[in-house]
């Protein structure tokens, strides 16, 4: 029997979210140690292959029809990306195990880091060797099966494990960036991205010249931020947070607990805050002066309605 763990990471954006999808630039942040796991299990005993997702409490054989609905969309991608990978899976002798310490549908990525570390255990599974630009274009595919129209930037980021200035159809550009810290503060609430992206996208056909003015500003920032992060501009990177999420609320996706979880930030120090991901729920994120501040806002948040918190550490020199 041999055993093997595959991983991919939590993400948030930090800035540009919405305007991405309308071809603007964002900047997605890893969080390296809040991940999905799948562990691929080989051991000529399995006759038919099945998928344990722990967190959902689901078993399901892979190879049977009608699979229960909470693991069909894991299934759905096992049949999906070996067709597209060209390869094909052993008939037998192998299952697959899930976990996530991700929580679903508060805009961190979950079900972008478990697509990414599903396709992982295939490629090991046939021996298929895998590229960085493979599993962005197989995790982007099952994005887009699941998703109906993602910008690309949460696949993204998780496959390359950086902070990454992401732009539809330019050339992915992984960042340099001074040490950050970061707190996600999640509301407890969960909502489907898909949906609010879809409902975003009817409010820009009703005012599409004051949204595609938004999403420029949104861009902006985007760009500004690259500078700040590189340069370790602190001060100057929290401003952008808050011009963002002012721009944010202006599109209609924030909410009164995401209004109260910044506020709660930024009275106790945060040097700037946002919503993060789709927002209408999910999570926030601000940016800390340092390490014992971002431990300080951590706490006031869970104090105050988090229902979890995150410190994400930014140091990256690729
Ligand atoms: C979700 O993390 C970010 C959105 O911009 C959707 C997308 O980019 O696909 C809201």
């Amino acid at each position: 029997m041999k055993h093997y763990t595959l991983s991919a990471p939590a993400k948030f954006i930090l800035f540009g979210e919405h305007a991405v999808v309308f071809g603007h630039p964002a900047i997605a942040m890893p969080v390296l140690d809040l991940r999905a796991h799948v562990n691929l299990i080989i051991d000529d005993t399995i006759d038919d292959p099945f998928i344990d997702a722990h967190d959902l409490g689901c078993q399901a054989y892979i190879n049977r029809a009608d699979p229960p609905l909470a693991v069909r969309h894991m299934i759905e991608a096992i049949r999906l990306v070996p067709k597209l990978g060209g390869f094909l899976l052993p008939q037998k002798g192998w299952s697959l195990s899930i976990e996530s310490d991700i929580p679903i549908g508060r805009g961190l990525g979950s079900s972008a880091a478990i697509s990414v570390a599903l396709i992982k255990a295939m490629y090991t599974l046939s021996h298929t060797s895998l590229t960085t630009e493979i599993l962005i274009y197989l995790s982007y595919e099952l994005e887009k099966y699941h998703h109906g129209t993602p910008s690309g930037v949460d696949n993204t980021v998780i496959s390359i494990e950086k902070p990454v200035l992401y732009q539809r159809g330019k050339d992915i550009m992984p960042l340099d960036s001074e040490l950050f810290y970061f707190v996600i503060g999640d509301t407890g609430i969960s909502k489907s991205t898909a949906k609010i992206v879809a409902e975003v996208a009817e409010r820009f056909n009703l005012h599409t010249h004051e949204y595609s003015t938004i999403f420029q500003a949104i861009g902006n920032i985007s760009a500004t931020g690259y500078d700040c992060l590189k340069s370790g501009d602190h001060h100057r990177l929290g401003d952008l947070m808050n011009r963002n999420h002012l721009l944010l609320r202006q599109i209609g996706v924030s909410a009164d607990e995401l209004e109260h979880l910044i506020a709660v930030a930024l009275n106790h120090g945060a040097l700037g805050a946002k919503l993060c991901g789709a927002g209408k729920g999910g999570c926030m994120v601000c940016v800390a002066e340092d390490e014992s501040a971002a431990h300080r806002i951590s706490d006031a948040l869970l104090l105050n309605g988090a229902v979890n918190c995150y410190v994400s550490r930014t140091l990256v020199r690729s």
